[in-house]
């Protein structure tokens, strides 16, 4: 006891002794930003630039080109020739990658980054769908389940959340984002960032990556790697919004886009990320390439060569190059050269050093790698009931005639649709550990729900049809009160690499509707698909049609919820519903044509197509529900405001139907003449409600200067005096107006 008492009285000694003779870089007593730069003085040329070196250490994500192979990979961790991998997954594989850094001369620890898109093996829905809920919070609470699950499985780092403003249903990269609108992308960009890194000091977060900057959901009919072309203008007001939100959020780090701007491919564009991100905006995280990247600038014939490629991206601002090695051969030469200074250098490397630091690594490099958190924290059931929250309120009703939603579960009903019986398709391209055994199939979740149920196939997993399928469909139709019928594609169709030119539903399903549709029974369509599809054959062929995109783990129960009523959809789409691919790209915060359709006195000479309608089928913002709402007339706190001034918006929203409901009441604004043209539309305020029924509540938004504003080209916002209009309702088109002026 004694000798314990003597132990404890010389400790703090022992300790200040630790602390001199410890380099400054390890002493977690001092500030980062001293480590940071001790370390840095103890580093090589050579191992300043491996820590700009991230390299792919599991399956593809990418081509397989630039791969060294795996000795030599573990060979260059061992040298401090990297400094942070991807897609090696799990504590085991993780930490002994780490194990191996440690052997490096300064131990200094990797990043392990994986593409933990929405979810990591608890699967929630695509964000595009998790975007359809309006519930910032729910939101954010996913993105923190799924970093909890990341960070338990060794991971630091997702490539998450993607920011990228898209109305274009053919690129299949649109499931990743959050939809059409900016404003709206911009609440949701920053409640992913908070939910997966909160504070960082846990290790129950990882790091976010914005991506992919700039514009890339503007990629040329929609398809994948695509060029972009837009103007200053449209790049500030349209794509920057969500990207900056995020930044202001917190985000570690940003993903540079495949694409070029102003024909300079985003990797090497000064002007984005130099000037825009890093000055403008004061980021000061890692700047990440996407796939090889650095080294497609060759290809676009933006860089000479693999050096002249490293050159470009590194002097844009770009910092770290994922596995197109350009910057590993050639930076430290380009440092010998002079043509990139030791200090522009240690800037750089410092951002990587930052954030390994504030995650504790330094401390403990295997504090990600804990067994026992990767036994007990993933896929557990708590988070599989938020994933099945998550995924019900993702669902849009997108028709209903006479209430033919929802089923009690005694209904003789009919469930026809291979899809309903997949569970490979409640997952996309991005299912990360999402094992679809795991999954709950639409039929599982039926089967347990009603129990009075038949199925039939109706086409093949190839979603072709036959004779016999369809035979078979219609005569079991016969028994039944009501067949709901699974129709769409394939959740493999979503994601990267999956732009198609025809978002269509297959001609097979549409053939099985219609034998279907001749029975006379009520036909309730479910929508796989992880994009708007042309809805317009199917319109006509179904009493009610649930959008019921790619839910994720709990696909099934969520969509068994919503069609037995045990939970009353409230989701409305964040991208309007193309009525035919001609007319694509769609979206409803487009500008006013000089000839607008509604402008009487044109005659024939309008902005229009003469074969369908300009208005989308189905429009942002839209989305049913089992009850209905009634808005009362938007009353605004005064009719004309000055610049400085904040303009109160109330509304009344009353539940007049019968049971209760959230509907998500929407604000628009319309600013009628500016020196840049705005949108006919733009959405500048939303709130999801619970209303009883026969409940009535007062729903109020501010307007101020923030929301009245636009930007120019520089990126300066401006807010000019004139005319306004505000609208208000519980979608995009049907609204109730009113007008006010900005002196
Ligand atoms: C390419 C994708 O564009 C990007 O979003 C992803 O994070 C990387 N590959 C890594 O897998």
């Amino acid at each position: 006891m004694k000798r314990f008492w003597i132990f404890l009285a010389i400790l703090p000694g022992l300790q200040t002794i630790n602390a001199q003779t410890m380099l400054p870089y390890k002493n977690s007593q001092l500030p980062i930003e001293k480590r940071i730069k001790d370390l840095l003085s103890r580093m090589t040329l050579d191992e300043k630039v491996g820590q700009l070196n991230q390299l792919n250490g599991g399956a593809f994500t990418g081509p397989a080109l630039n791969d060294v192979g795996q000795k030599a990979k573990m060979q260059m961790v061992k040298e401090g020739k990297v400094g942070s991998m991807l897609n090696v997954i799990g504590v085991a594989d993780t930490r002994s990658i780490q194990q191996a850094a440690m052997k490096s001369r300064l131990g200094i620890p990797l990043l392990f980054a994986y593409d933990v898109i929405h979810g990591y093996k608890t699967i929630f829905p695509i964000p595009l769908a998790e975007a359809c809920s309006w519930d910032i919070k729910q939101i954010e609470q996913n993105a923190s389940v799924a970093a909890r699950e990341a960070s338990s499985a060794g991971l630091h780092w997702t490539f998450a959340p993607m920011c990228d403003i898209s109305n274009d249903p053919r690129w299949g990269r649109i499931m990743e984002g959050a939809g059409e609108d900016p404003y709206y992308g911009s609440f949701v960009s920053a409640a992913r960032v908070k939910g997966l890194q909160g504070n960082l000091n846990d290790a129950d977060h990882v790091l976010a990556t914005v991506k992919h900057f700039a514009a890339y959901g503007a990629v040329e009919a929609g398809r994948e790697y695509n060029q972009v072309d837009v103007s200053r203008v449209v790049l500030w007001n349209k794509y920057m919004p969500p990207y900056m939100s995020a930044v202001k959020a917190g985000a570690a780090t940003v993903m540079n886009a495949f694409n070029v701007f102003e024909g300079v491919p985003a990797s090497g564009n000064k002007y984005l990320v130099g000037d825009i991100l890093r000055k403008q905006w004061g980021f000061k995280g890692i700047v990440v390439s996407d796939w090889a990247s650095f080294r497609e600038m060759i290809t676009h014939g933006f860089a000479s060569d693999e050096k002249d490629a490293a050159f470009k991206a590194f002097i844009a601002g770009s910092d770290v190059d994922m596995q197109s090695l350009v910057t590993i051969s050639h930076l430290a030469q380009l440092v010998k050269e002079n043509k990139i200074t030791l200090r522009q250098l240690d800037e750089a490397v410092g951002r990587i050093l930052y954030y390994k630091f504030k995650l504790g690594l330094f401390e403990d490099p295997l504090r990600f790698c804990n067994d026992e958190k990767e036994r007990n924290n993933i896929f557990t059931s708590e988070n599989r009931i938020i994933a099945r929250t998550a995924a019900r309120s993702s669902v849009v009703l997108l028709k209903n005639n006479d209430q033919s939603l929802p089923l009690a579960v005694t209904t003789k009903m009919l469930l026809v649709g291979s899809l309903a019986e997949s569970k490979e398709d409640m997952f996309d391209f991005w299912v990360a550990q999402g094992k679809s055994k795991d999954a709950v199939s639409v039929f599982e979740a039926f089967k347990n729900k009603f129990s009075n149920l038949q199925f039939a196939k109706g086409y093949n997993t190839d979603l072709t049809t036959n004779e016999t399928l369809l035979n078979e469909a219609v005569s079991m139709a016969s028994n039944a009160d009501v067949v709901v019928v699974n129709i769409g594609i394939s959740g493999k169709m979503a994601g990267e690499d999956r732009s198609l030119a025809q978002p269509e539903i297959p001609v097979s399903q549409i053939q099985l509707l219609k034998a279907l549709k001749n029975t006379g029974k009520k036909i309730i369509v479910l929508v796989s698909s992880g994009r708007p599809l042309i809805l317009t054959p199917v319109e006509p062929l179904a009493d009610a049609i649930l959008q019921c995109w790619i839910l994720g783990t709990e696909h099934g129960n969520a969509i068994a919820d919503v069609v037995s009523g045990d939970y009353n959809p409230s989701g409305k789409t964040v991208m309007s519903f193309p009525y035919a691919v001609g007319q694509i790209p769609v979206y409803y915060n487009h500008f006013s044509t000089g000839r607008p359709t509604e402008t009487d006195g044109m005659g024939n000479w309008y902005s229009r197509y003469r074969d369908i309608p300009n208005a989308p089928l189905y429009p942002f913002g839209f989305g049913l529900s089992y009850t209905e709402f009634n808005y009362s007339k938007p009353k605004l706190s005064s009719n004309t405001i000055s610049k400085n001034e904040k303009l109160i918006v109330t509304t009344t929203v009353t539940n007049s139907g019968s049971r209760s409901g959230e509907e998500v009441v929407q604000l628009y604004i319309r600013d009628h003449a500016a020196s840049i043209i705005r949108p006919v539309k733009e959405l500048k305020g939303f709130e999801k409600v619970l209303l009883k029924a026969g409940e009535s509540k007062t729903v109020s938004f501010t307007l101020s200067a923030q929301e009245l504003s636009f930007f120019d080209a520089d990126g300066k916002l401006i807010l000019e005096p004139g005319k306004f209009s505000v609208f208000v309702g519980g979608n995009s088109i049907n609204t109730q107006q009113a007008d006010f002026e900005v002196k």
